[in-house]
């Protein structure tokens, strides 16, 4: 497994795109393939966790190509799916294996759908007990663990009010949706990101928003579509965090998603004291797209809790990691989500930061990360616990400290930014 050696840097300049939304790549993927005719999809993420959707397509009957960074699907037509030969792989994505739970539990074909270590540790039970309320017959590990064993079935439309504040679980409810007869809500208390509604929107499928409440009716015509992803925010945030850790940065980000249900880190950070501008700023498919300007300016830090913390889930390990670079340190509640991602995130943030030598008090729902007064963080070995945002927050990390720090296992980037070592290397400045 390679270990990646990141050097101290004195700054972080010039400007650079980062890889499409993971996101929003999943989902343009899935309505592509269910949609009658040839969709175009550029700018389509080049993460392993968006190859294994794609993977998962072909298998069920899907003509897929690729290349360039652009793919063309031949969608199958809602009703044309074929039941696989092999069991489906997510891989490590979260996102990949509840996507389908929601598809694959209105077809005539039963499937299994299975994933690496960490995913089949992560609950499955959330997207479970909504499908199965519609009719789905879906069997898994004891405790609600993939693998998935999803037999036909026929589905009805429910309304469902989400216990947890999850997209994901939105979304698997959202796609059943299309497979039922009428109408089926999803109440969600907190907001989520709402990429599966706008591509379901663009796609030609009915969705309607009231207050807290998304509702699909069944049985959608979609439209195959030229689309083009905007950049990752979640990605870019990793570029950001950096341009705050070294004095002297100045980096522009182009393209990228600025969908307001994703884009609270830019408040977040905005309020901490980080001059960030937005530049030709637009909208693509219903998606907000600009350019994100920052430069350094030595920052607060601050609280996050309650509500934002569901916008803000994938950028808090970057964001932690800025707590020893800020003035009053950085601490994050209400986030017990963070202990059932692709790593328990709070454990990896406090045992990896405790490493470099930070402050750190864990909690059940999150963490208290000591300010700069604390001292300086020291270059070490860190484990990112084969988690992609752990391995690029404490790159960023690095880049800080004193001495070399080695990121075991770097290659893990890969399941979001395959290219992120390479990219940062070019900015750096030693
Ligand atoms: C995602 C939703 C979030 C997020 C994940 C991607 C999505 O997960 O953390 O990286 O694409 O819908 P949850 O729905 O579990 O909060």
């Amino acid at each position: 497994m390679a270990k990646q050696v990141v050097q101290p840097a004195r700054a972080i300049t010039g400007s650079l795109e980062v890889p499409g939304d993971k996101s929003i790549s999943h989902r343009y993927a899935l309505l592509a393939a269910l949609a009658e005719g040839a969709s175009e999809i550029s700018h389509f993420s080049p993460a392993e966790d968006c190859r294994n959707t794609l993977e998962c397509l072909k298998r069920l009957g899907v003509k897929v190509e690729t290349a360039n960074g652009r793919v063309r699907i031949v969608g199958a037509g809602l009703g044309g799916l074929h039941g696989p030969r092999r069991k489906l792989d997510a891989g490590n994505s979260g996102t990949t294996m509840r996507l389908f739970a929601g598809i694959l539990s209105g077809q005539p074909f039963g499937s299994t759908i299975d994933g690496d270590g960490s995913l089949r540790r992560r609950p499955m039970r959330r997207v479970i007990e909504p499908l199965s309320q519609m009719g789905a017959r879906i069997h898994a590990r004891e405790g609600g663990f993939a693998p998935l064993d999803i037999n036909e079935a026929r589905l009805a439309a429910i309304e469902y009010t989400l216990p947890v504040p999850s997209a994901q679980v939105k979304s698997a409810v959202l796609l059943a949706g299309m497979f039922a007869e009428g109408v089926t809500s999803v109440i969600e208390p907190v907001r989520t990101r709402d990429h599966t509604e706008l591509a379901l929107a663009e796609f030609g499928a009915r969705v309607e928003r009231e207050g807290r409440a998304i509702r699909i009716h069944g049985q959608p015509h979609l439209t195959a579509k030229a689309l083009t992803v905007p950049g990752d925010l979640s990605s870019a945030v990793f570029f950001l965090v950096a341009a705050l850790v070294l004095p002297g940065s100045q980096v522009v980000i182009q393209n990228v998603g600025l969908n307001p249900t994703r884009a609270a880190v830019l408040d977040v950070l905005g309020a901490m004291g980080a001059p960030i501008k937005l530049l030709s700023v637009r909208s693509a498919s219903g998606e907000l797209v600009g350019d994100v300007a920052i430069q350094y300016e030595p920052i607060r830090g601050g609280v996050m809790e309650g509500p934002v913390i569901a916008q803000l889930i994938d950028e808090l390990p970057a964001l932690a990691v800025l707590g020893p670079f800020s003035e009053q340190g950085i601490e994050i509640r209400n986030a017990e989500e963070l202990r059932v991602k692709e790593s328990d995130r709070i454990a990896a943030l406090a045992d990896n930061l405790r490493r470099m030598g930070a402050q750190v008090e864990e909690r059940p729902d999150g963490l208290r990360v000591a300010g700069r007064s604390a001292g300086r963080l020291r270059g070490a070995e860190i484990d990112p616990r084969g988690d992609h945002r752990m391995a690029m927050a404490f790159a960023v990390a690095g880049l800080g400290a004193e001495g070399d720090t080695v990121i075991r296992e770097a290659e893990c980037a890969a399941v979001s930014f395959p290219a992120f070592f390479a990219t940062l290397e070019r900015l750096v400045e030693r």
